[in-house]
């Protein structure tokens, strides 16, 4: 049934020429398997949060076990629907080589595949960070398993940086090297700009730009700690240095957590104009520096993770904590502020897919400002490592940046089959997505904020307790998925419109 959908899906308008049709393919490629990893993950997050409510046990190997696996292949997950969204978008301003992108995907698959054997055959637990010496110190999984883990994230890292290549060099070549993908004429020189009839970059070549420069950067610092570590795995007598491993690790992974939200961010530029009359989402100067600031930021804002490290030099803390406050100034001025002046008055259509994407506004503002008190040194001292830090990330992750993949596959289906989803239908859906997912993370923000700390499979009080609660706001956010994926199947089942071509 799934490959006839997308062989449904994939049945072009008359005038779709071949070049679209494997474009399309290919971001169906990246995005199927990006939710497929999603949809599974969030069934072992439930059970996991369950387990922590005493609704049921697992023994404690096996509850990191999962959340090393729910941790990695949820980052993968959100990383691929991005890459597919973003390449599929790119394809209509600069050619890209499809087989490429085949390879960069599947580079990521096996990587995927890797570290489910390694966690789930050898029982691989020191979480999706591995943060050194965990996965070698006191473990209770075979040494091939490390290895295996290890590995895996290098077929993860090398998939990405083949892809971030890919992209950084399409923009390079089609808006004449960096200063004319960063609009640089635009902004310095804006009246000269002008008479030159050039126009400048779409604001979701941004996206493609930071993506790929801060991309390649942490996929540099990936595959440098990870070669370290595998050096330390083949030979357990290296020493290494655990300060100089945890900014590596926390380059990689903070930077490719964050771009997971900013890459789905073009499907908003693109997608959220299309349900209002007649508006458009301009590059503007301040769109452009906007931007500028995110690449930045984004790459200095990992320092937050190290304000517990005392040996650092204090001077890294300083910039840790400004990079995390000016990283929320640019979207929030340009994308959200921007988003909301473009739907007010604009006789905004409300469909599955518009709502997807408004909300996902919502939940990537709640969750950014929970990050920002984390971020601050004062607050951090009392919710440093407890459930508030899994509060904010869940809600940027689920009820943002999953949310415009989810508008993104939605606005798709609607213009692709002229049809939308019925206000009830909408209205269950809002009311599990939306209302038990805020349920959820309530449990997590109320927990954090009481000191529970995150990473325990049995936590102190009141810990249980919430978490008994917190779990049927999971059960209700399931309910509402699963009603939303029949509404997917039943859209993207319908016979395609003649009259124009997809999104
Ligand atoms: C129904 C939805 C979900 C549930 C119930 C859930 C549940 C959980 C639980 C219980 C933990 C362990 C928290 C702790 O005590 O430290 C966790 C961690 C985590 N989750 Fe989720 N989750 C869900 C969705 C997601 C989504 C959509 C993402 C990302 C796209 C995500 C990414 C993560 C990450 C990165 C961790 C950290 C793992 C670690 O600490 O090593 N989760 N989740």
């Amino acid at each position: 049934m799934i490959s006839h959908t997308i062989e449904i899906l994939d049945r072009a308008t008359h005038h779709d020429s071949k070049s679209d049709r494997t474009a399309r393919r290919i971001m169906w490629l990246y995005i199927g398997s990006g939710l497929l990893l999603i949809g599974a993950m969030i069934v072992v997050g439930l059970g996991m949060r369950m387990a922590q409510g005493g609704m049921h046990q697992f023994d404690a190997g096996l509850f990191y076990r999962l959340m090393t696996l729910h941790g990695a292949a949820m980052m993968v997950g959100m990383a691929l629907c991005g890459m597919g969204l973003l390449w599929y978008l790119f394809t209509r301003e600069a050619p890209l080589n499809a087989t490429t992108a085949i390879i960069a995907c599947a580079l990521i698959l096996i990587g995927a595949v890797l570290v489910a054997i390694s966690v789930l055959v050898g029982g691989f637990a020191a979480a999706w960070t591995f943060l050194y010496p965990l996965p070698f110190v006191g473990t209770f999984w075979p040494s091939w398993a490390t290895g295996a883990f290890l590995s895996g994230i290098a077929c993860v890292v090398l998939g990405w940086t083949l892809w971030c290549l890919q992209m950084l060099g399409g923009a390079l070549t089609r808006y004449g090297g960096l200063r004319g993908a960063f609009a640089w004429d635009l902004v310095w020189s804006p009246s000269k700009f002008a008479e030159s009839g050039r126009t400048p970059p779409p604001p979701q070549a941004f996206a493609v730009l930071v993506a790929a420069i801060d991309g390649l950067l942490a996929g540099s610092a990936g595959m440098l700690v990870g070669v370290a570590l595998f050096v330390r795995w083949l030979d357990p007598t290296l020493p290494l240095d655990p300060l100089w491993v945890k900014n590596l690790t926390y380059i990689f992974g903070h930077t490719l957590a964050n771009l997971t939200i900013y890459m789905p961010l073009a499907g908003v530029y693109v997608a959220l104009p299309r349900y209002t009359h007649h508006r458009h989402w301009h590059t503007s100067a301040v769109l452009a520096v906007a931007w500028w600031s995110t690449l930045a930021f984004v790459a200095l804002a990992y320092f937050h993770h190290l304000y517990m490290d005392f040996a650092q030099p204090r001077v890294v803390q300083y910039i840790g904590q400004a990079a995390s406050y000016l990283a929320a100034f640019p979207p929030a001025v340009v994308t959200i502020f921007g988003g909301a002046l473009l739907v007010y008055r604009s006789g905004f259509r409300w469909t599955l897919g518009s709502m997807f994407l408004y909300v996902g506004m919502i939940g990537w503002t709640v969750g950014g400002i929970g990050a920002l008190l984390d971020a601050t040194v004062a607050f951090n001292i009392y919710f440093h490592n407890t459930l508030w830090v899994v509060a904010h990330f869940h809600t940027y992750l689920l009820e943002g940046a999953l949310l415009f993949v989810l508008g993104w596959v939605f606005h798709y289906l609607e213009e692709r089959s002229g049809a939308t989803s019925s206000r009830a239908v909408r209205a269950l859906i809002g009311l599990g997505v939306f209302g038990g997912g805020a349920w959820l993370l309530f449990g997590w923000y109320l927990a954090g904020a009481q000191g529970v700390p995150r990473r325990y499979a049995l936590q102190p009080a009141p810990g249980a307790e919430i978490g008994w609660w917190a779990s049927l706001g999971g059960v209700i956010l399931v309910a509402g998925l699963i009603l939303c994926g029949i509404e997917a199947i039943r859209l993207a089942r319908r016979p395609p419109r003649q009259d124009t071509s997809t999104a």
